[in-house]
This record gives structure tokens, C-alpha cells and sequence, in this order.
């Protein structure tokens, strides 16, 4: 009989937990609606009692994210369930998410307590957090290392309390996937009350079977995924979706009569989506959404491909919404191309926006003869996902040489006023970036910069990628120009307005009922 894994999205909580990848509220509600089109069943949209601004963004999504169930992560406290609940009982299908850790380690060492202290604390969490809501699910945090008696006796308590699905964390990614998935058959077998219950997965990638343990516990009957896309998330991140759904879709041979509800050719979409907005890049060989992904370079593969397919290919590009570019575009393709290749790319754009990607790509085919598919797929993403412009580069003039001392000088608008500064600095990158902070007035630590062309040749356009801090608050910019220079400072313009809209969003939401009033200390988790 055919039965169905939930999956659980939780790109825009542990995801968003990778530093530098905090989002803007309109920049997640736009991917909660991205992976609400997926198909996903459930969606992790934050922390609520984190910061006002997460309260605000989760719900936000909680009310315009139509589809899946809407829910968000809270410690097993009282003030954390509060914030959970007033942001996400606005959603259709609201679930309340909350974890205690459970292993000797978290028990001793981070609480200072006992099994039993523990137990009772995490059943009266869940009894109060019933009294809210239907739909509860609980996570046992670092599952995976807990004691196996203490683990069967908790699943069997809290879901006699009302938990309706009960999480199982690998948290620190320790696991070997023949161990998970014994423990999930074991825990089955000696929970009687799990048949009223939901067993998940969530498995980090420490040791890089985030994956692996996941369908591990799938097979041995879990029914419910924790992933994110692109596999982000702590540390080395988490199993990603895009694994999970394809691997359980490819070989159905194994995973006999189980299915997802993944559209999977909006894979590609959403994963690049994350990528832009979070300002994470993706490993070119990353599994299933890396370019490399799909590519045969040796000539033998490329000989085995034309010959048939299936000799290298178990995926086909075309079932994550990967389609062959066979052609360029050049300064004489008109807008009707322009537009048309977009819609190929999933993208609805207005037509202020496709004017405004049109006058880009014209810039560009100007400076390159012909434009590469990859190259407009730059622009678009670079239109559609921009942060607010708060500071916008409007003039950048730069020297540099191996005698020369670097020296940049910058025209930057903001609102009305027009602001110019000119700097010296160890290169000319630092030297504009020099008079950025003349102009916004405040002092950035640069933690991170990169570039990467996004084709080959002489005239290939650069991505420049940045991090930067403020006080505690890693925020990051991407930006794309056929100047790297030019690109540079756009991409820490991007970041830097990031952050004021951020600062900005968390002094408006300071005033929503029941959001919280400050940043909390960050959860340890
Ligand atoms: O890794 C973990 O254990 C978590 C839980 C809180 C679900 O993120
Ligand atoms: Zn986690």
C-alpha cells in the first residue's frame, strides 16, 4: 500500500540559522511561498521568540503562506510556546515544535539535572502547549546519543501527553545510518503508543550522512523528513530535500510503496532562490542543484549520454526543472525573447521588472557580444530578489597599480541625497569599501569576500559574495556586474542594506502583540 513521507521544511529556521544567512521578512515570506509550491507538508518558518523581527516574519507567513502546515521552533518554556503560538495560530494548520534535550550529555552538562526532572518537564511542556494547540510535535534533541530506555520511556510519555509527532534528532550528525535506522525499528517496536504518532527525522551532516541516516530512518518507518534545501543549516547543515525526495522517488525499488508530494521540477527554482537570498553559495558538485551536477566532461561519459541516457544519467535534469541551454541572446534580442526565456526559468516578472532587467541585459550585451543563459539568469535573480535599496551605488571611479597607492571614489544615493566620498586602502576593493563606511556612517568587519565568474571567457560576469559583521549580526550580499570592482561594492551595499532593513523591521515589530521585546540570548540547540 502506498504511504506518504511528510515532508518538513526547515530552510528558514535551521537553515537561517547559518550565520550571514538571515533573511529580510519579504525575502522569506518569498521563499515560505517558493516551498509552499513545491509541495511541501510542513513549514518551519523560525523562531518566533528569538527576536521581534523573526516573530514578525513567522507570522507573516503564517498568514499569507497558503498549503502546508505552518509552524515554527520554541524551547520548552512558557514564554517561547507563547511567541510560537501567538505568530503561527493565524495560519490554517498551525503546529507547535518544541525540543528539550534528552541525552546524558545535554541532561548533565547543559542542565544541571536528571532523567527524571527532565521527563516530567518536557510532558508538561507538551501538556500545556495541547492546551493551544492539536497539532504538537515534540523533538527529543540529540535523540541519536540518548540513552535507548530513557528514549522509549519519553516518546512513550509525551505522546500519551498529546505529541503528535515525535522528532528524533541526530543534533550533532553522530549516527551511522545502520544504527539510526535500528533504533527507529526498535523504538517501534517497544513504544506501543507510536502508533498514535508520527516518527521524524532530522538528521545533521557532521559527518556527511545527514542523507543517508535520514532514508535510514525512512526505511525502518519514519514518516516524516526534517530537511532543508540545498542541505543547509548548523555546522555543516542538514539532510537535504533535495536528496531525500529524489532519492525516495529514484529508487522506488527500495523504498517500496512510500512517495512524497514534492513537485520536483520546482527543485532547481527554489533551490537557487535560497541560494541568492541567503547569500550561500552552492558547491558546483553539490548532489542534484550543484552546475556540475548534470555535466559529463569525460569523453567517454559524453559518448555513453548520446548513445543512451541511462548509461551515466540516474536523474534527469529535467525532473528538478533543469533545462538544456542550447542558445544565447545578443544585443538584438528584443524583450519578447527576454520574457520568454524568464517564464522558462519559473519566473513571473512585472513588466517595471522586465524593463528593468531588459536595460540591464542591454548594458551587458553592449560589453559582451553575446549573453549566456546563465548570464541572464544572473540578472533576473539579481531584480527579483533585491534588497531594499537603501544605500544604491550610483558612481564608482577607482586607481590602483603596483606603484600607485589604491584610491576609490564613490557617488551613492540615498533617497533624495546624493553622497560622495572618496578613500585610499591596501587595494581598491578595500579602498571603496573605505568610503562606504564614510558615507553610511558606521563600521563593518569584513569577514568574507569571494568572487566567481558565472561563465567562462575574458568577458564573463563576476559574482562577488560577501559577509559582514555589526555588533553580533553576520549579514551577507551578493551582486553581479562584468567589473568586479563595481560588483564588490554593490555586494557589500547589498549586505549593509540588508542589515539597516533588518534593524529597521526589528523596531517596527517591537510594537505586534505578542512578539517579544528583545533578542533573546541565542538557543542554544
Ligand atoms: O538539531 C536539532 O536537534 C534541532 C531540533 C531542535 C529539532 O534542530
Ligand atoms: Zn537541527
Amino acid at each position: 500500500m502506498a504511504e506518504k513521507v511528510f515532508i518538513f521544511d526547515t530552510t528558514l529556521r535551521d537553515g537561517e540559522q547559518v550565520p550571514g544567512a538571515k533573511l529580510a521578512k519579504e525575502q522569506k515570506v518569498e521563499i515560505a511561498k517558493q516551498i509552499a509550491a513545491l509541495g511541501v507538508d510542513i513549514i518551519e518558518a523560525g523562531f518566533p521568540a528569538s527576536s521581534p523581527g523573526d516573530f514578525d516574519s513567522v507570522q507573516t507567513v503564517a498568514r499569507e503562506v497558503k498549503g502546508p502546515i505552518i509552524t515554527g521552533l520554541a524551547r520548552a518554556v512558557k514564554k517561547d510556546i507563547d511567541a510560537l503560538w501567538a505568530a503561527v495560530k493565524v495560519a490554517k494548520r498551525p503546529r507547535i515544535h518544541t525540543f528539550i534535550g534528552t541525552s546524558d550529555i545535554h541532561i548533565q552538562k547543559k542542565f544541571k539535572s536528571d532523567k527524571d526532572k527532565i521527563l516530567q518537564w518536557a510532558v508538561d511542556t507538551v501538556k500545556y502547549a495541547k492546551s493551544l494547540c492539536n497539532d504538537i510535535e515534540f523533538s527529543t534533541e540529540d535523540a541519536a546519543r540518548t540513552d535507548f530506555e530513557f528514549l522509549c520511556r519519553s516518546v512513550e510519555a509525551l505522546v500519551k501527553a498529546g505529541a503528535t509527532t515525535i522528532n528524533v534528532p541526530d543534533t550533532v550528525g553522530y549516527a551511522m545510518p545502520g544504527e539510526m535506522a535500528d533504533r527507529i525499528r526498535r523504538l517501534k517496536e517497544k513504544v506501543p503508543a507510536l502508533d498514535k504518532a508520527i516518527i521524524s527525522m532530522h538528521c545533521h551532516n557532521d559527518m556527511g550522512l545527514a542523507t543517508a541516516n535520514t532514508l535510514a530512518g525512512v526505511l525502518a518507518g519514519a514518516r516524516q523528513a526534517e530537511v532543508t534545501m540545498n542541505g543547509i543549516g548548523e555546522r555543516a547543515g542538514n539532510a537535504a530535500l533535495e536528496e531525500v525526495v529524489m532519492a525516495i522517488r529514484t529508487r522506488k525499488d527500495i523504498f517500496k510503496g512510500l512517495y512524497t508530494d514534492v513537485n520536483t521540477k520546482e527543485i532547481s527554482k527554489t533551490s537557487k532562490m535560497v541560494s541568492t537570498l541567503m547569500g550561500l553559495p552552492i558547491q558546483r558538485n553539490k548532489a542534484i542543484v550543484g552546475v556540475n551536477a548534470f555535466a559529463h566532461s569525460s569523453g567517454i561519459h559524453q559518448d555513453g549520454i548520446l548513445k543512451d541516457r541511462s548509461t551515466y544519467e540516474i536523474v534527469r535534469p529535467e525532473d528538478v526543472g533543469v533545462s538544456a541551454h542550447a542558445f544565447t541572446l545578443t544585443a538584438r534580442s528584443g524583450r519578447a525573447a527576454l520574457k520568454h526565456q524568464i517564464s522558462a526559468f519559473g519566473h513571473k516578472v512585472t513588466d517595471p521588472q522586465l524593463d528593468a532587467i531588459y536595460e540591464q541585459f542591454l548594458t551587458l550585451a553592449d560589453k559582451k557580444k553575446e549573453v549566456a543563459i546563465e548570464d541572464l539568469e544572473a540578472l533576473v535573480q539579481e531584480e527579483l530578489f533585491k534588497v531594499p535599496e537603501i544605500f544604491k551605488l550610483e558612481h564608482i571611479q577607482f586607481l590602483s597599480g603596483t606603484k600607485a597607492t589604491p584610491m576609490a571614489a564613490l557617488r551613492i544615493r540615498k533617497g533624495k541625497d546624493v553622497i560622495e566620498e572618496a578613500a585610499t586602502g591596501n587595494g581598491p576593493v578595500d579602498a571603496a569599501y573605505q568610503c562606504v563606511e564614510k558615507i553610511v556612517g558606521r563600521k563593518f568587519t569584513l569577514i568574507d569576500w569571494g568572487l566567481n565568474a558565472i561563465t567562462s571567457g575574458e568577458d564573463a560576469i563576476g559574482e562577488a559574495r560577501v559577509r559582514i559583521r555589526f555588533k553580533d549580526t553576520i549579514v551577507s550580499g551578493t551582486a553581479t556586474s562584468t567589473d568586479v570592482i563595481e560588483a564588490s561594492v554593490k555586494a557589500y551595499l547589498a549586505a549593509i542594506n540588508r542589515y539597516i532593513a533588518s534593524e529597521e523591521r526589528d523596531k517596527a515589530a517591537k510594537k505586534v502583540k505578542g512578539a517579544p521585546k528583545k533578542k533573546t540570548a541565542k538557543p542554544s540547540l
